[in-house]
């Protein structure tokens, strides 16, 4: 169980059953750690949940009101690993929902270089905030500090905001989110039952890059497993493949997929391209340097051998491997993406802290006709 920065935690359970029993409350996610968590009802509603928030903070009234929201909350961000936009957007998902927030972002600064152990660390953190958000380069250690806090006096929720190789669920949120707005039909846009359809059935998304080491991708294959009819691709040099724990779990709930090494001979078939930079902060050996990226990469030139309707993905940050030509094309939705990662972590936090119901009420007393 103990864990090294090379040696990650292994769960407590085998069984992913018994895993999410003990980080769901009342059947909906508390701690938010794994996608596997999340059901499709909840997905469903936490989509529609930001699009209600995403419309009621464009006046100052509906901001003033979601800022009453968790105005009696402290949120705990512990990035001890590198962001921009997740930090960020967790930043300001709290100030949409009006919780106050602190952040330690190194650990030289804290009492672990007087020899505290991490676990001392988190239990500190538990006993001053109301929610601890967390990114940590060690897999499972999110799960970990989750079951640690279900064991102290003061219980408090947990979200993963990424755990070393293995997963980022809310990113996944995020981009299921993304995906839905892209495939939606604009004329149902504003019915309510928008995310209750699934736009993704007879859909074909390609990721792309490295699927061996990029977690987003693990946790958005995860998710996408709700949603029946969806054609997952994976296309990576043969050394960054897919894990074969996801392909096992795709197969399981009966998700069609294919592994392939070329993007280009297939571009055209593509709903949706999903992009990834190359992970090469975890190589031991500089093994990266190998592997020609290039291959991997989406150009300018490509684009007239896109679907018109084409959605790119990429949760970024990005190097060479997407040309930024290509940023002012419509089918470019990286950039949405990222500002939907704010609507999407405040209903999260909305959610996680049973606030939902004020929201809806609102919505429903001002933004309906
Ligand atoms: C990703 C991450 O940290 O896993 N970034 C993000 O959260 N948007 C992807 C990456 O770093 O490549």
């Amino acid at each position: 169980m103990p864990a090294t920065e090379s040696q990650p935690y292994v769960p407590t359970h085998p069984d992913t059953a018994h895993r999410i029993a003990a980080l769901n409350r009342n059947d909906k996610p508390f701690h938010v750690v794994l996608a596997q968590q999340f059901d499709r009802p909840t997905v469903d509603q936490l989509c529609q949940l930001a699009d209600m928030i995403r419309s009621i903070s464009g006046s100052r009234q509906g901001s003033q009101f979601l800022q009453t929201l968790l105005s009696h909350r402290r949120a705990m961000l512990y990035f001890i690993q590198p962001s921009t936009r997740t930090f960020l957007s967790f930043t300001a998902a709290c100030q949409i929902v009006g919780m106050r927030y602190s952040s330690v972002r190194d650990r030289s600064t804290s009492s672990e270089v007087k020899g505290e152990s991490e676990d001392d660390t988190v239990r500190t953190f538990s006993q001053y905030f109301d929610l601890i958000i967390m990114r940590h380069p060690l897999e499972g250690f999110a799960e970990h500090v989750a079951n640690m806090l279900n064991e102290m006096p003061r219980t408090i929720p947990v979200l993963n905001a990424g755990s070393g190789k293995d997963q980022h669920p809310t990113q996944a949120l995020l981009d299921i989110y993304t995906l839905y707005r892209c495939f939606a039909d604009p004329r149902a846009a504003r019915e309510e039952p928008r995310y209750t359809r699934n736009v993704f059935a007879g859909k074909t998304i390609a990721f792309v890059g490295d699927l061996k080491r990029g977690r987003t991708v693990r946790s958005l294959a995860y998710l996408l497993c709700r949603y029946p009819g969806v054609r997952l691709v994976f296309v990576s040099p043969p050394q960054l493949r897919i894990g074969e724990d996801i392909l096992e779990y795709l197969s399981r709930n009966g998700i069609e997929y294919d592994v392939a090494e070329d993007l280009r001979s297939s571009i055209g078939e593509y709903d949706a391209i999903y992009m990834t930079r190359m992970q090469d902060e975890h190589d031991v050996a500089g093994e990266s340097k190998a592997i020609d990226y290039y291959a991997y990469s989406l150009t300018y030139e490509m684009a007239k051998d896109f679907k018109p309707g084409l959605a790119i993905l990429h949760p970024l940050p990005r190097r060479n491997e997407l040309d930024q030509r290509l940023d002012a094309l419509p089918q470019a939705k990286y950039w949405a993406q990222v500002r939907n990662g704010m609507w999407m972590r405040s209903a999260l936090m909305a959610s996680v802290f049973n606030v939902d119901v004020a929201i809806r009420d609102h919505y429903h007393a001002y933004y309906t006709f």
